[in-house]
């Protein structure tokens, strides 16, 4: 049976309006239509199967089709089913990808869905966040001899696969592509930065400047929404539990306080640490009527829903906004369910953010499939040539040039001996 027939989608009538999306993207991907030339030609994914496990949009979406044109058999499910855009979907079932997603798909079907993937035998991965890769390890012992390896988007799944790799039961080499400078450089941090301010003023419609924003979490992420919030002409404050992040955010001149103090202050919170049940019931207690919450970080947990929600069940108020009413009469605004608000009630990332992104990953599953037989079952960074490669072609699409190293200067800085 062909895609078409096997995929689960919402309705695959959608796929015209998913396909102008992702030509659209694709318009601005110049990396990644580089590496599809490539792929055309050397056609390294010939024969395998590749299960790809990421926020289904427009970007992740022409990621899918470059590795297809690489020779593979490519089946898709959705990481976050908030992030699902379904026209998306329906436009790569209609170019003979396997999809499994759909845009509000519940626990139950999401998991449905990442076994149905699992279902087609994929021999390497692409995971966002390691349910895919935890799903497999838990439940299909079975099939981890058949996967060469993978790689892996963010952070809080490194901080997965890394657990697995210290009990060792990590059964296959992951590649953790987040840990690549052209990965978290921009990113995380200049792509995280604009998308979560644009997925909160487009959410809410509210104005930034003047406005108090507390960031949680000062990691790269952290870093570019504080940034971006101090560009927009909110009063920042950072919150930490790294003293040396603490030291950073005041040195690039924010205030920096405990979360509680914090909340006293804060029209907008954006929480952003992957860490769990960062914002509670402290935090609540002590918030403005009409303050904002949100978060960025890969799992809806940073953002304790049941301390919100203390006084009874929040109420939708506008697309995308909950409104949780306190005892005292207070109302508090959660966005997009506590989930990635730039994903969730938004488009992402900035599409040429993503092409550096996309290109690491299309270059790290070559080098897995390549090479992957041969390494051990551990967790690798992005090998440096790979790094370098997509930062010289992002140069290049840019038009600029840079200056070299001139052959003294290199042995200067590879010599202890200066005489
Ligand atoms: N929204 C997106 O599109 C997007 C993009 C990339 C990464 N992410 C996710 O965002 C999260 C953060 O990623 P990152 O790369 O910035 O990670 P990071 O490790 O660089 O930073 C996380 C920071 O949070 C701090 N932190 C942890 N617990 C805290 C707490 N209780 N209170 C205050 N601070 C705390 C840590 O000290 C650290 O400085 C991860 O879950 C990652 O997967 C989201």
């Amino acid at each position: 049976m062909g895609s078409k027939e096997e995929s689960q989608i919402r309705d695959l009538a959608l796929a015209p309006e998913g396909r102008r999306k992702i030509d659209w993207a694709a318009a601005h991907m110049p990396l990644l239509n580089t590496l599809r030339e490539r792929f055309e030609k050397d056609v390294p994914f010939r024969g395998l199967k590749i299960g790809i496990c990421l926020h289904l949009e427009a970007k992740t979406a022409y990621l899918a089709e470059v590795i297809q044109a690489g020779g593979a058999e490519v089946t898709v499910a959705a990481s976050n089913p908030l992030s699902t855009q379904d026209d998306v979907v329906a436009a790569l079932v209609d170019k003979g990808i396997y999809a499994f997603a759909r845009h509000g798909a519940d626990d139950a079907e999401y998991g449905a869905h990442l076994r149905a993937l699992l279902d087609r035998h994929p021999d390497a991965l692409i995971d966002d966040g390691g349910d895919l890769v935890g799903t497999l390890h838990r439940e299909r012992p079975e099939q981890l001899p058949e996967i060469i390896g993978g790689c892996e988007e963010t952070t809080t799944g490194i901080l997965r696969l890394r657990a697995l790799e210290r009990e060792g039961a990590l059964a296959f080499p992951m590649i953790a592509v987040n840990d690549a400078y052209c990965k978290y450089l921009f990113d995380n941090r200049y792509g995280t930065g604009q998308s979560v301010w644009d997925g909160i003023m487009r959410t809410t419609n509210l104005v930034v400047a003047g406005k108090t924003a507390v960031v949680v979490g000062y990691g790269w992420c952290g870093k570019g929404v504080a940034m971006r919030a101090k560009g927009l002409g909110a009063r920042v404050v950072v919150c930490e539990v790294n003293p040396i992040k603490a030291i950073e955010a005041i040195m690039d001149g924010f205030a920096v306080m405990p979360l509680v103090e914090a909340s006293r202050e804060a029209d907008f919170v954006i929480t952003v640490t992957g860490n769990r049940g960062v914002v509670g019931k402290e935090a609540v207690a002590e918030m403005k009527d009409g303050a904002v919450l949100c978060n960025a970080g890969h799992f809806d947990v940073e953002i304790d829903k049941e301390a919100l929600g203390e006084a009874g069940p929040p109420r939708e108020v506008r697309r995308n906004v909950q409104e949780y009413r306190q005892r005292d009469g207070r109302r508090l605004y959660l966005l997009a369910e506590g989930r990635l608000v730039n994903l969730a009630a938004g488009d992402g990332h900035p599409v040429e953010v993503m092409d550096m992104t996309f290109a690491l990953q299309a270059l790290s599953l070559r080098r897995i499939v390549e090479q992957g037989r041969q390494w051990e079952p551990r967790v690798y960074p992005v090998p440096e040539d790979i790094d370098r490669e997509v930062a010289k072609l992002r140069l290049a699409t840019l038009g600029v040039r840079i200056d070299r190293l001139t052959e003294q200067q290199e042995r200067y800085l590879r010599s202890w001996n200066l005489e």
